[in-house]
Protein backbone atom coordinates (compact mmCIF):
# COMPACT_ATOMS: atom_id res chain seq x y z
CA UNK A 1 0.00 0.00 0.00
CA UNK A 2 1.41 3.59 -0.63
CA UNK A 3 2.47 6.16 1.61
CA UNK A 4 -0.85 6.86 4.73
CA UNK A 5 -1.98 10.16 4.55
CA UNK A 6 -2.72 12.18 7.69
CA UNK A 7 -5.81 14.71 7.48
CA UNK A 8 -5.58 16.63 11.18
CA UNK A 9 -9.01 17.84 11.94
CA UNK A 10 -8.85 21.47 12.68
CA UNK A 11 -11.59 20.93 15.48
CA UNK A 12 -8.74 20.70 17.81
CA UNK A 13 -7.22 23.84 16.48
CA UNK A 14 -6.77 27.29 18.05
CA UNK A 15 -9.83 28.77 16.37
CA UNK A 16 -8.50 32.41 16.97
CA UNK A 17 -5.50 31.68 14.72
CA UNK A 18 -6.61 29.25 12.00
CA UNK A 19 -5.22 30.45 9.09
CA UNK A 20 -1.68 29.64 11.39
CA UNK A 21 -2.70 26.65 12.37
CA UNK A 22 -3.41 25.23 8.96
CA UNK A 23 -0.11 26.41 7.36
CA UNK A 24 1.70 24.77 10.49
CA UNK A 25 0.28 21.70 9.88
CA UNK A 26 0.80 21.94 6.11
CA UNK A 27 4.62 23.28 6.96
CA UNK A 28 4.57 19.66 9.83
CA UNK A 29 3.52 17.56 6.25
CA UNK A 30 -0.34 16.89 6.86
CA UNK A 31 -2.13 15.34 3.69
CA UNK A 32 -4.94 16.82 4.24
CA UNK A 33 -6.97 19.30 6.87
CA UNK A 34 -10.05 17.79 7.61
CA UNK A 35 -12.79 20.17 8.32
CA UNK A 36 -15.57 19.00 10.58
CA UNK A 37 -19.03 20.83 10.18
CA UNK A 38 -21.64 20.20 12.81
CA UNK A 39 -25.19 21.84 12.88
CA UNK A 40 -26.16 21.11 15.97
CA UNK A 41 -29.19 18.92 14.75
CA UNK A 42 -27.83 16.12 12.78
CA UNK A 43 -25.28 15.81 15.46
CA UNK A 44 -24.93 17.72 19.22
CA UNK A 45 -22.53 19.92 18.43
CA UNK A 46 -21.83 23.47 16.08
CA UNK A 47 -18.96 24.16 14.29
CA UNK A 48 -18.08 26.17 11.07
CA UNK A 49 -19.18 26.14 7.89
CA UNK A 50 -18.29 27.58 4.00
CA UNK A 51 -17.02 31.23 5.06
CA UNK A 52 -14.59 29.79 7.26
CA UNK A 53 -13.29 26.98 4.26
CA UNK A 54 -13.47 30.15 2.19
CA UNK A 55 -10.94 31.96 4.28
CA UNK A 56 -8.57 29.55 5.16
CA UNK A 57 -8.30 28.20 1.93
CA UNK A 58 -5.76 30.91 0.86
CA UNK A 59 -3.11 29.21 3.69
CA UNK A 60 -2.76 26.09 2.65
CA UNK A 61 -1.96 24.01 -1.10
CA UNK A 62 -3.65 20.69 0.12
CA UNK A 63 -6.71 19.48 -0.33
CA UNK A 64 -9.67 20.21 2.16
CA UNK A 65 -11.27 17.21 3.41
CA UNK A 66 -14.94 18.50 4.59
CA UNK A 67 -16.72 16.12 6.95
CA UNK A 68 -20.22 17.29 6.83
CA UNK A 69 -22.51 16.47 9.72
CA UNK A 70 -25.14 18.51 9.06
CA UNK A 71 -29.08 17.34 8.37
CA UNK A 72 -30.22 17.41 5.49
CA UNK A 73 -26.72 18.10 3.39
CA UNK A 74 -27.27 19.05 -0.59
CA UNK A 75 -28.02 22.51 -0.07
CA UNK A 76 -23.92 23.00 1.76
CA UNK A 77 -22.66 21.08 -1.34
CA UNK A 78 -22.47 24.08 -3.90
CA UNK A 79 -21.46 26.42 -0.99
CA UNK A 80 -18.81 24.34 -0.38
CA UNK A 81 -17.21 23.32 -3.14
CA UNK A 82 -17.33 27.02 -4.20
CA UNK A 83 -15.68 28.16 -0.72
CA UNK A 84 -12.54 25.29 -2.21
CA UNK A 85 -13.18 21.99 -0.61
CA UNK A 86 -12.02 19.41 -2.37
CA UNK A 87 -13.30 16.31 -0.71
CA UNK A 88 -16.69 16.75 0.65
CA UNK A 89 -18.34 13.71 3.02
CA UNK A 90 -21.68 12.94 4.51
CA UNK A 91 -23.79 10.53 6.55
CA UNK A 92 -26.30 8.44 4.40
CA UNK A 93 -28.86 8.47 7.21
CA UNK A 94 -28.62 12.70 6.79
CA UNK A 95 -29.49 12.29 2.99
CA UNK A 96 -32.65 11.51 1.82
CA UNK A 97 -31.11 10.22 -1.74
CA UNK A 98 -27.85 9.41 -1.17
CA UNK A 99 -26.94 8.66 -4.89
CA UNK A 100 -28.27 11.62 -5.66
CA UNK A 101 -25.80 13.69 -2.93
CA UNK A 102 -23.06 11.75 -4.28
CA UNK A 103 -23.47 12.67 -7.92
CA UNK A 104 -24.35 16.13 -6.37
CA UNK A 105 -20.99 16.48 -5.20
CA UNK A 106 -19.01 14.90 -8.21
CA UNK A 107 -21.01 17.28 -10.19
CA UNK A 108 -19.04 20.09 -8.19
CA UNK A 109 -15.76 19.20 -8.82
CA UNK A 110 -15.10 17.37 -5.30
CA UNK A 111 -14.39 13.85 -4.77
CA UNK A 112 -17.47 12.30 -3.12
CA UNK A 113 -17.36 10.06 0.60
CA UNK A 114 -20.00 8.44 2.61
CA UNK A 115 -19.08 7.80 6.51
CA UNK A 116 -20.35 5.50 8.48
CA UNK A 117 -21.38 5.88 12.39
CA UNK A 118 -20.24 3.13 14.39
CA UNK A 119 -23.59 1.58 14.22
CA UNK A 120 -23.81 2.46 10.48
CA UNK A 121 -23.86 -1.08 8.85
CA UNK A 122 -21.73 -1.18 6.05
CA UNK A 123 -24.61 -2.23 3.60
CA UNK A 124 -24.65 1.84 2.84
CA UNK A 125 -22.40 0.60 0.58
CA UNK A 126 -24.15 -2.02 -1.99
CA UNK A 127 -25.63 0.59 -4.44
CA UNK A 128 -22.73 3.30 -4.65
CA UNK A 129 -19.59 2.23 -4.79
CA UNK A 130 -19.20 3.48 -8.53
CA UNK A 131 -19.66 6.82 -7.38
CA UNK A 132 -17.21 7.01 -4.25
CA UNK A 133 -13.72 8.27 -3.77
CA UNK A 134 -13.62 8.12 -0.01
CA UNK A 135 -15.01 6.00 2.59
CA UNK A 136 -14.81 7.57 6.32
CA UNK A 137 -15.46 5.07 8.72
CA UNK A 138 -16.32 6.62 12.19
CA UNK A 139 -14.36 5.24 15.42
CA UNK A 140 -16.05 7.28 17.77
CA UNK A 141 -19.66 8.32 17.54
CA UNK A 142 -19.60 12.23 15.76
CA UNK A 143 -20.06 15.07 17.40
CA UNK A 144 -16.55 15.70 19.64
CA UNK A 145 -12.74 15.86 19.28
CA UNK A 146 -10.87 13.85 21.80
CA UNK A 147 -13.00 10.87 22.45
CA UNK A 148 -11.88 7.30 23.22
CA UNK A 149 -11.56 5.09 20.13
CA UNK A 150 -14.23 2.10 20.14
CA UNK A 151 -12.73 -0.71 19.19
CA UNK A 152 -15.27 -3.16 17.53
CA UNK A 153 -14.50 -0.57 14.87
CA UNK A 154 -11.68 -2.64 13.44
CA UNK A 155 -13.78 -5.14 12.42
CA UNK A 156 -15.58 -3.03 10.26
CA UNK A 157 -12.42 -1.43 9.10
CA UNK A 158 -11.44 -4.88 7.54
CA UNK A 159 -14.38 -5.58 6.31
CA UNK A 160 -14.43 -2.45 4.94
CA UNK A 161 -10.96 -2.70 3.46
CA UNK A 162 -11.73 -6.06 1.96
CA UNK A 163 -14.62 -4.68 -0.36
CA UNK A 164 -12.66 -1.36 -1.59
CA UNK A 165 -9.72 -3.97 -2.78
CA UNK A 166 -12.54 -6.37 -4.25
CA UNK A 167 -13.84 -2.79 -6.08
CA UNK A 168 -10.46 -1.50 -6.85
CA UNK A 169 -9.29 -4.91 -8.56
CA UNK A 170 -12.22 -5.13 -10.37
CA UNK A 171 -12.35 -1.28 -11.74
CA UNK A 172 -8.83 0.03 -11.40
CA UNK A 173 -10.40 2.90 -9.48
CA UNK A 174 -9.17 4.29 -6.11
CA UNK A 175 -11.26 4.64 -3.05
CA UNK A 176 -9.61 6.14 0.06
CA UNK A 177 -10.53 4.27 3.31
CA UNK A 178 -10.02 7.20 6.01
CA UNK A 179 -10.61 6.66 9.90
CA UNK A 180 -11.93 9.78 12.25
CA UNK A 181 -12.27 9.81 16.09
CA UNK A 182 -9.50 8.80 18.58
CA UNK A 183 -6.68 7.77 16.01
CA UNK A 184 -3.36 7.96 18.94
CA UNK A 185 -0.21 6.79 18.90
CA UNK A 186 -0.75 4.05 20.76
CA UNK A 187 -3.60 2.67 18.35
CA UNK A 188 -2.41 3.85 15.27
CA UNK A 189 -0.74 0.33 14.18
CA UNK A 190 -3.46 -1.77 14.94
CA UNK A 191 -5.69 0.96 12.42
CA UNK A 192 -3.43 0.80 9.60
CA UNK A 193 -3.19 -2.78 9.47
CA UNK A 194 -6.59 -3.20 9.64
CA UNK A 195 -7.05 -1.49 6.42
CA UNK A 196 -7.19 2.41 7.12
CA UNK A 197 -5.33 4.28 4.59
CA UNK A 198 -6.11 7.81 5.61
CA UNK A 199 -6.12 8.85 9.35
CA UNK A 200 -7.72 11.65 11.03
CA UNK A 201 -6.32 12.81 13.95
CA UNK A 202 -7.47 15.97 15.95
CA UNK A 203 -5.89 16.00 19.43
CA UNK A 204 -3.22 13.96 18.87
CA UNK A 205 -1.64 16.04 16.51
CA UNK A 206 -3.38 19.77 17.86
CA UNK A 207 -2.44 18.54 21.80
CA UNK A 208 1.41 18.48 20.75
CA UNK A 209 2.86 21.65 21.06
CA UNK A 210 3.68 23.36 18.09
CA UNK A 211 6.96 25.76 19.41
CA UNK A 212 9.43 22.83 19.13
CA UNK A 213 7.93 21.30 15.77
CA UNK A 214 5.37 19.15 17.82
CA UNK A 215 2.75 18.61 14.69
CA UNK A 216 5.95 17.35 12.64
CA UNK A 217 7.08 15.02 15.04
CA UNK A 218 3.74 13.43 15.66
CA UNK A 219 3.03 13.41 12.30
CA UNK A 220 6.32 11.15 11.40
CA UNK A 221 5.37 9.01 14.41
CA UNK A 222 1.94 8.37 13.63
CA UNK A 223 3.46 7.31 9.79
CA UNK A 224 5.85 5.29 11.25
C1 LIG B 1 -15.76 13.86 15.49
C2 LIG B 1 -14.99 14.44 14.33
C3 LIG B 1 -13.55 14.06 14.32
C4 LIG B 1 -12.77 14.48 15.54
C5 LIG B 1 -11.45 13.82 15.57
O1 LIG B 1 -17.10 14.07 15.30
O2 LIG B 1 -15.53 14.03 13.11
O3 LIG B 1 -12.92 14.52 13.13
O4 LIG B 1 -12.62 15.85 15.62
O5 LIG B 1 -10.80 14.25 16.72
P1 LIG B 1 -9.92 13.24 17.62
O6 LIG B 1 -8.78 12.81 16.75
O7 LIG B 1 -9.51 14.11 18.74
O8 LIG B 1 -10.79 12.10 18.01
ZN1 LIG C 1 -14.41 14.32 11.18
Amino acid sequence: MSAIRIAPSILSADFARLGEEVRAIEAAGADLVHFDVMDNHHVPNLTVGPLVCEAIRPHVKIGIDVHLMVEPVDALVPLFAKAGANLISFHPEASRHVDRTLQLIRGHGCKAGLVFNPATPLAWLDHVMDKLDLVLLMSVNPGYGGQAFIPSTLGKLRAARERIDAHMAATGREIWLEVDGGVKLDNVAEIVRAGADTLVAGSAVFGAPDNDGGYRTVMRQLRQ
